[in-house]
């Protein structure tokens, strides 16, 4: 599909709006057979984008386009040329330099806008802060004057290891103001990933807390770091936020309080000016092989797109709108519609630290009430969970604020999408189903909710000025069906490259189609031309809509001393999308029993961190093998998920697999 290829469907022109404020007929029209939503007369009314012009300026001349969105931005020196494409690397607005933190806090300062709030904080326990512009650009300052200070100079990386507290969002900026590149790692990580990242990104200092509040109790980050830093030679200073009082251990001369440093710091720290090129950030993630993948992602072409999607997809209308993406800012979403898009845009968000079941499973609706969130954008994860504990939740609060609702990091199946819009919703919200990768760096495809017709389930079309088509195993162009999503033409957020490892980067994306950038994911085109995204076809699950490689659990397991083999697959999950199933053959002498399992599933987590602990674990003799010795994951799967299994005349033993059916019917799964 090109830039324009959803006309038939995506305009005032052929759709007729839902008749404005009219509840009772939207609840009607939700449960209609035909199941498509026009976005409502009163949306589209006011909406930054209802009518083709985006679709036509980009399909008439998409380099052009581009410069249009990149104008938005402030440059201090002008690009001399907008694409150089030299497949599969490409380089946006080259010759360009402009800084980041000015884009996100300084420009809006100097507008007036400095009394304006860029976010309003709330605690798990309960504590909040509201930041403006104004106290934004004086922290950023400060804490740039501190990174310089610690020896972190324009080029270096600095890694950031935090829960989600205001100070994340000043040390990212700090860095950019100064020409570092950050690599986020979230929270919920162990030591051994962490020490991973600062390794491969040889990073100078660490920025972490003691802890975060979770449910109630301190999550600890220092002491994980603490075990890390053993093994990371080029950390020389640590910055640590005291979050929950923890009183961790601190090492003389290279751990440093947040603030003792900060009130100290020189209060005026002038931007540095940035190639359009320079990294801005590296974030790691999971491919199909056990090492993670540090993305790069730079300034001028991320920026750019970022605002822009921001802009549109969200109809941002920045002095009347109350933003909360409720993702965490250790991953992609959080990096780019937390914290850059949103900032660039001037925008009001919220940002909470915990979960949402503490105190009660009504948290996030008393937060929606409290500040009047206008804008929700969240995972289809967190929408099966709520759909778990029931509508009396959001009844407890006046959602009535709410106009416009976002989902992001996996396929929305149409129950959770219908409830999303009804409950949440309140049947009057447009929904924006945003597909897009940590690779992407922004939203690709998406509805523009003041314009296209939705249908539960479906993001649509491609937005303008990407080029997303889906193909077959072949390579050729599918019309009408299903295949593998990609993308046709660069665009500005792209992925730079893998750090460190530029034929990773060619192979990994740009081998399976020659010429095209290839997703990872299956995808089918409907009659209407809409796309609809049918997960991963690799080793890659989605567990909560976080990115976790088979690969990278069944080395966490092999790795332990009792094990001889394994295999993880993902399987179908209600609440998280995909679990994680293992399937484990110990090493000789030793004996299957609950403790060792639930010892196993500890590792796995202690390995990589909670997420990727095994939802079930499965103790086999044997693993499903073909002759040539290479495991059976679909076999695998079909067992996970208790269908039929498959074809198993390639097996070397079709017996072994009868076995791992029946033991896995009996294996314990956690709830
Ligand atoms: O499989 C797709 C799924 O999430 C993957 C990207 O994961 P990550 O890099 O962690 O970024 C998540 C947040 C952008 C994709 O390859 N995915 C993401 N959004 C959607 C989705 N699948 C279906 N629909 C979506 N809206």
């Amino acid at each position: 599909m090109s830039d324009d290829g959803s006309k038939a469907t995506d305009g005032r022109a052929t759709d007729a709006p839902a008749g404005s404020g009219a509840v009772t007929a939207s609840i009607e029209a939700l449960f209609s057979e035909d199941r498509t939503f026009p976005p409502p007369e009163d949306f589209v009314a006011r909406a930054n984008v209802n009518d083709r012009s985006l679709h036509d300026e980009a399909a008439a001349d998409v380099l052009a386009f581009w410069a249009r969105q990149a104008d938005a931005l402030d440059w201090v020196r002008r690009w001399d040329s907008v694409l150089e494409w030299n497949l599969p690397f490409a380089q946006w607005f080259v010759g360009g330099s402009l800084n980041v933190s000015y884009n996100c806090v300084d420009r809006h300062v100097l507008a007036g806008r400095g009394d304006k709030v860029a976010f309003y904080w709330e605690g798990e326990p309960g504590d909040a802060r509201t930041i403006t512009y104004g106290e934004l650009l004086d922290e950023v300052q400060r804490f740039a004057n501190v990174l310089k200070g610690l020896g972190v100079t324009r080029g270096d990386r600095v890694c950031i290891y935090m829960p989600m507290v205001p100070e994340v969002v000043v040390a990212m900026l700090a860095c950019t103001r100064i020409g570092a590149a950050h690599s986020v790692v979230f929270g919920g990580f162990s030591a051994g990933a962490l020490r991973d990242r600062i390794n491969d990104a040889d990073a100078k200092v660490l920025v972490t807390a003691d802890a975060g509040w979770r449910r109630g109790k301190p999550s600890p980050l220092k002491p994980n770091a603490d075990v890390a830093l053993a093994d990371c030679p080029s950390v020389s200073g640590v910055v640590v936020v005291d979050r929950c009082g923890t009183d961790p251990d601190m090492v003389e001369g290279r751990d440093w309080w947040w603030h003792d440093l900060v009130p100290a710091a020189d209060p005026a720290c002038e931007p540095e000016a940035m190639g359009s090129e320079d990294l801005l950030y590296l974030l790691y993630t999971s491919g199909t092989t056990a090492k993670p993948k540090g993305i790069m992602h730079t300034t001028g072409g991320y920026l750019t797109q970022v605002a822009y999607t921001h802009k549109f997809v969200f109809d941002l209308h920045p002095d009347d709108d109350v933003y909360w993406c409720a993702a965490d800012v250790g991953w992609v979403t959080g990096h780019s519609y937390i914290v850059y898009g949103p900032l660039a845009n001037g925008a009001t968000s919220v940002l909470y630290e915990g979960t949402p079941d503490h105190p009660a499973r009504d948290r996030w609706w008393s937060i929606v009430q409290r500040y009047g969130v206008t804008i929700l954008y969240c995972a289809p994860t967190a929408i099966r969970t709520f759909m778990k504990w029931g509508t009396q939740e959001p009844e407890k609060h006046d959602l009535s604020s709410l106009r416009l609702l976002g989902s992001v990091g996996e396929p929305i199946n149409p129950e959770a999408w219908m409830w999303y819009a009804l409950h949440i919703g309140g049947a009057r919200c447009p929904i924006v189903d945003t597909w897009w990768q940590t690779e992407t760096g922004g939203i690709m495809i998406s509805p523009l909710p003041g314009l296209t017709t939705t249908k539960p389930g479906s993001a649509t079309h491609p937005l303008p000025g990407i080029s997303a088509e889906v193909v077959d195993d072949d390579g050729n162009v599918v019309e009408v069906g299903g295949g593998y999503l990609t993308i046709s033409q660069p665009w500005p957020s792209m992925l730079r490259g893998i750090y460190g490892d530029p034929d990773r980067y060619a192979e990994t994306y740009w081998s399976r189609f020659p010429g095209r950038y290839f997703a990872g994911d299956g995808a089918k085109l409907d009659e209407d031309g809409y796309l609809w995204l049918l997960g991963r076809v690799d080793d890659v699950m989605n567990v909560s809509g976080h990115r976790v490689s088979t690969t990278e659990v069944e080395s966490a397991l092999v790795d332990h001393p009792t094990v001889a083999e394994a295999a993880v697959v993902g399987a179908n999950d209600e609440t998280t999308g995909q679990a994680i199933i293992a399937y484990v053959t110990l090493k000789g002498g030793q004996e299957p029993s609950d403790e060792r399992g639930e010892d196993l599933r500890r590792h796995v987590a202690t390995r990589i961190g909670p997420i990727a602990r095994p939802k079930t674990l499965v103790f086999t003799d044997d693993l499903p093998k073909t002759r040539s010795g290479k495991i059976m994951r679909r076999l695998l799967r079909d067992v996970a998920e208790g269908r039929v299994l498959g074809d198993t005349t390639t097996l070397a033993d079709p017996a072994v697999v009868e076995e791992i059916a029946r033991r896995a019917a009996a294996a314990p799964a956690e709830g």
